[in-house]
């Protein structure tokens, strides 16, 4: 697969839609955080360490200029590498839930973190900055955070083991449960059903990556590692069976619309986000996010707005999707209803578009 010149579809400037997307609450369940430093940010805390980054961050995050998925992953190494104390951690997550999250109506965030992309930061130093920079986003703009530790599927099981060691010997409450992330093609899931099962004795909640994969690893995922959500999971509708059996346990799929766009995941890089539709269609609880949000130079809002081109959504069928990712969060249920509230009455408060023109059958 080549990345090379693909850019999502851009969409037509529409104040009505763009209001709408805009006022619209959400809730992030998708977002990585390696994924989500500004550009601005790569290059303050290059000069910090004293790195030369040889390319500016503009040509970093071109991701046109990515030639595959692995390309695109080593640059989330460059930056991860950069982020190496605790006053980093903390400032990248501050701007992650603020600027990238609140700014956009984003009500609450669990964080993807990815302890292999920053060799030699210990665990606990990753810990003490992502909870001080999440404490002082919601001082400051009212968002929540949980945390999710990715484990690094281009690495061997027992590396995957070790690190949830860590997470259980550093328990915080913020930390909620765990993933699987990186490059699929190079880490089938069965190879970390051990770090799963950890997880799931010590109670930590499960979720993996499954974007390429066929739709029985999506079987896998949930019956193999214990999964109870799927990061992306576009394939589960090549399968009428496990589609059926997914719908009927409402299992949640946590979906990208723009970087699976320029992956050609979701749909064929044409901005038609086929399978998300499909997906919706089948009555999956679909939920919709960023990823990696500058890297592929979308944020909260624009994922929402190229929906409502695409498939002509408007409010409240935007809305269900974030009702969904509160239904999928891994809070506890006082705090769930909490967040349903205040969803609630964001979506009441958000005014709605004219609906999209009827196609012509003709
Ligand atoms: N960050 C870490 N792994 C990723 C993946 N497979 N896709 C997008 N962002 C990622
Ligand atoms: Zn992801």
């Amino acid at each position: 697969m080549s990345l090379a010149g693909l850019h999502s579809t851009p969409v037509p400037a529409d104040p009505a839609i763009d209001a709408m997307v805009a006022a619209l609450p959400k809730v992030s369940l998708h977002c990585h955080l390696i994924g989500s430093v500004a550009p601005q940010t790569v290059v303050d805390l290059a000069r910090r360490h004293g790195v030369r980054l040889g390319r500016s961050a503009d040509d970093l995050y071109d991701h046109a200029s990515y030639q595959d998925l692995g390309e695109f992953l080593r640059v989330l190494d460059v930056v991860g590498s950069l982020i190496r104390d605790a006053d980093d951690f903390a400032r990248v997550t501050y701007e992650s839930l603020t600027a990238g999250g609140a700014a956009h109506g984003v009500l609450y965030r669990e964080v993807h973190l990815s302890p292999p992309g920053h060799p030699g930061v210990p665990y606990p130093t990753i810990l003490e900055g992502v909870l001080a920079g999440a404490r002082d986003a919601e001082a400051d703009t009212g968002i929540r955070a949980g945390f999710v530790v990715g484990l690094c599927r281009e690495r061997s099981g027992a590396a995957a083991v070790e690190l949830v060691e860590q997470v259980v010997g550093h328990r915080a409450d913020e930390v909620l449960g765990i993933g699987l992330d990186y490059a699929e093609i190079k880490g089938p899931p069965t190879r970390f059903a051990e770090a799963f099962r950890l997880a799931r004795r010590a109670g930590l909640r499960r979720t993996a990556h499954s974007e390429s994969g066929p739709p029985d690893h999506v079987r896998v995922l949930l019956d193999e590692l214990g999964c109870s959500r799927v990061d992306h999971g576009y394939h589960v509708v090549d399968d009428p069976a496990i589609t059926a059996r997914c719908v009927a346990e409402r299992v949640p799929f946590t979906c990208t619309p723009v970087s699976s766009d320029v992956g050609r995941y979701s749909g064929s890089g044409d901005g038609t986000h086929r399978r998300i539709a499909e997906m919706v269609d089948a009555g999956l609880l679909v939920t919709i996010d960023s990823d990696d949000p500058p890297m592929f130079g979308t944020d909260p809002t624009h994922d929402h707005r190229v929906l409502a081109h695409a498939l002509g959504w408007r409010r409240d069928r935007l809305a269900a999707l974030t009702r969904n990712a509160v239904e999928a969060c891994w809070l506890d249920d006082t705090d769930r209803a909490v967040l349903l509230a205040r969803v609630k009455a964001g979506v009441a408060a958000t005014p709605d578009a004219p609906p999209a023109p009827q196609e012509d059958p003709a």
